[in-house]
């Protein structure tokens, strides 16, 4: 008999919960396996023996589908990052006592690509010290950056919203006579895919958004009004998709940085609504879709919360097969029928690194997105799950704020 932990780590998206859903439901299998520990807020619970029950919390097939319906991270997540054992090994002594204690022989971390920095310097660190605990990364992110993976849990469902979203608002903004610019501000830190996802609506025939610009091109506030001029010329009603990742002056984002040092970003939309009102002045107005577009669980993808609960459960199986330091992964086999399998990577391979639009997925002129990335984007935001609404409402499966503390 052993027992297991999960947690979750990073931002928070739709998918992180099924994926969670996805390991429990595949430990309920397994007559070995005895206890679920949910680590509250990430690795910090495993740090700090904060740990809870999940067969007491998750109770029946009813409490498993409202989880796998409700956003962001029910046990609570974190920005933690592991120091370099040569500096301290404090922290690692920590995590090698509780799950000796607990008597956790597998550990199933739902996390980015930092959090398979985690994954990866703990694998290292058990082997050393000839702790036979596995650990297995379980992917997501909404910012749909890992390598290796075809893609990740959580972005299928950020990218539809993205999609629905940029769909109601060109209507919204196409109602006056008066010529316009609308400027949405999409998540995404230095990758382009959730921003460039919004092009799914040229599949539709729409022929906005007409301007998307993402990170990995090279962003000039001079040829971005150029840009949107020669639309204006075109379009009553100017649509813009843009990454809060695009290269812009010190000062424009939001100055905060977290312990991986990423800046929390923000501004890029009211810095270029300002430089239109400055440069073009006519009505403009820009929008961050900010935090909704990765906890509206009402606008998810199904094909996006079953395979976040499948690559959970893959997760369980591969550690019982007794690997460990692997990042469990999407393979596109094929998409006329969309098919994927899961297989594994090394952690060491994602953790830390970036994956991004590849060239072909951008047009020449680096401000709009090409045809040939619709076909990778539209099965990811197929589909819609049975949401079980109460009093008009969505509900959530929730955990009470005093269990967790
Ligand atoms: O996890 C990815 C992400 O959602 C990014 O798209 C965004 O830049 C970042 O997290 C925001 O992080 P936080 O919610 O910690 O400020």
């Amino acid at each position: 008999m052993m027992n297991i932990a999960v947690a979750q780590s990073g931002g928070p998206t739709c998918a992180i919960n099924a994926s969670l859903v996805g390991v429990f439901r595949e430990a309920l299998k397994v007559p070995d396996i005895d206890a679920v520990f949910g680590s509250v807020n990430g690795i910090e619970g495993i740090i700090n023996n904060h740990l809870v029950d999940m067969k007491s919390l998750i109770k029946s097939t009813e409490d498993m589908e409202l989880l796998k319906q409700t956003p962001s991270t029910v046990l609570g997540s974190c920005r933690y990052k592991l120091p370099d054992r040569q500096d301290d090994d404090s922290v690692y002594r920590k995590i090698a006592n509780t799950l000796i204690q607990r008597q956790i022989g597998a550990f199933f971390y739902i996390g980015g690509n930092d959090s398979m920095d985690t994954v990866n310097k703990l694998s290292e660190y058990f082997r050393e010290i000839s702790l036979d605990v596995k650990i297995i990364g379980i992917p997501k992110t909404i910012d749909n950056d890992l390598c290796i993976t075809d893609h990740t849990p959580g972005f299928g469902s950020a990218a539809k919203y993205v999609a629905v979203t940029m769909h109601e608002i060109i209507r919204d903004s196409s109602v006056y006579s008066m010529p316009s610019v609308t400027v949405a501000e999409i998540m995404g830190r230095h990758a382009g895919w959730l921003t460039a996802s919004s092009a799914v609506l040229h599949a539709l025939g729409e022929s906005a958004p007409h301007l998307i610009y993402v990170p990995e091109c090279k962003f000039s506030l001079e040829k971005f009004l150029k840009d949107v001029r020669q639309e204006m010329a075109k379009h009553k009603a100017v649509i813009v998709a843009v990454s809060e990742g695009i290269e812009v002056p010190d000062g424009v984002q939001s100055g905060v940085v977290d312990n991986f040092g990423h800046k929390y970003l923000s501004g890029i939309g009211k810095y270029l609504e300002e430089s239109v009102r400055s440069e073009i002045g006519c009505k403009v107005r820009s929008i961050e879709l900010n935090v909704m577009q990765r906890c509206s669980s009402h606008l998810c993808s199904r094909t996006d919360i079953d395979e976040a609960e499948a690559i959970g459960s893959a997760g369980v199986r591969c550690a019982l097969n007794g690997d460990t330091g692997k990042v469990m992964v999407f393979r596109r086999v094929k998409n006329q029928p969309y098919t994927i399998v899961i297989e594994t990577a090394d952690a060491g391979e994602i953790a830390n690194k970036e994956k991004f639009l590849p060239t072909e997925f951008v047009n020449k002129e680096g401000n709009n997105i090409s045809d040939k990335a619709l076909d990778y984007f539209l099965p990811l935001i197929h589909g819609e799950p049975d949401i079980v609404i109460d009093k008009g409402i969505p509900k959530h499966f929730t955990i009470q704020e005093s269990v967790l503390k």
